[in-house]
């Protein structure tokens, strides 16, 4: 059901039948979640690892979406600066960057691994494992999509674990 509504919502951005406010999507970790939102897509780094970002934008590519500045005089040039404006050079493909809005690439191995025959991650390093090398062996923990990083599991994390800072 959600995922039906995702794509009316995503047809209705391809479209162009309606514009919706930026919304922040430098969080996501991953071109699955990063699609997931409406007005967000993936722009893949040329690594063959699958790493990435979420940004802003549309099927056409990257949104720059920092606001400048505002301007010391007021008018009607101070209006459009908050306008999204469509940005290629952000993901540029003639650097072999990829911009993905309604499909991910097949490549996702979370920057821990080269892609053979397009999709399989050949060889999950760093600590790394899972089909996408997206969680991180036994014994350590952390964060490694998109290229986040797995730590040895210390004996005062398990300690720590019961305990609550107040502050
Ligand atoms: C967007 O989200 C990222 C990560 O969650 C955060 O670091 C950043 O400050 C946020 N930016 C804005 C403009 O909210
Ligand atoms: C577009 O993005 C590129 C790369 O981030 C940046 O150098 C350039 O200034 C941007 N162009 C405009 C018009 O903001
Ligand atoms: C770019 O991404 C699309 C999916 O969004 C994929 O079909 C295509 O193969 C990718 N291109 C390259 C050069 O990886
Ligand atoms: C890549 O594809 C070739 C030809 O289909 C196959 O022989 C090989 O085993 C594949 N490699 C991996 C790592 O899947």
């Amino acid at each position: 059901l959600c995922l039906s509504c995702c794509s009316v919502f995503r047809f209705i951005l391809l479209t162009g039948a309606l514009s919706l406010p930026a919304e922040n999507c430098s969080g996501y970790r991953t071109c699955g979640q990063c699609l997931e939102q409406p007005g967000c897509g993936w722009c893949t780094d040329p690594s063959n690892t699958g790493r990435g970002q979420c940004i802003e934008g549309s099927y056409r590519g990257p949104f720059q979406t920092a606001v400048p500045a505002p301007s010391t005089l007021p008018g009607p040039t101070s209006s459009p600066a908050s306008q999204p404006a469509l940005n290629i050079s952000m993901c540029p493909s003639d650097t072999k960057y990829n911009w993905s809005f309604i499909h991910c690439p097949a490549c996702q191995c979370n920057g821990h691994s080269q892609c053979v025959n397009h999709s399989v991650c050949e060889k999950c390093e760093e600590l790394t494992t899972g089909r996408h090398c997206e969680s991180c062996i036994s014994g350590y923990y952390g964060d490694p999509t998109n290229g986040g990083s797995c730590q040895r599991e210390s004996l005062g994390m398990n300690m720590g674990q019961g305990l609550e800072v107040r502050g």
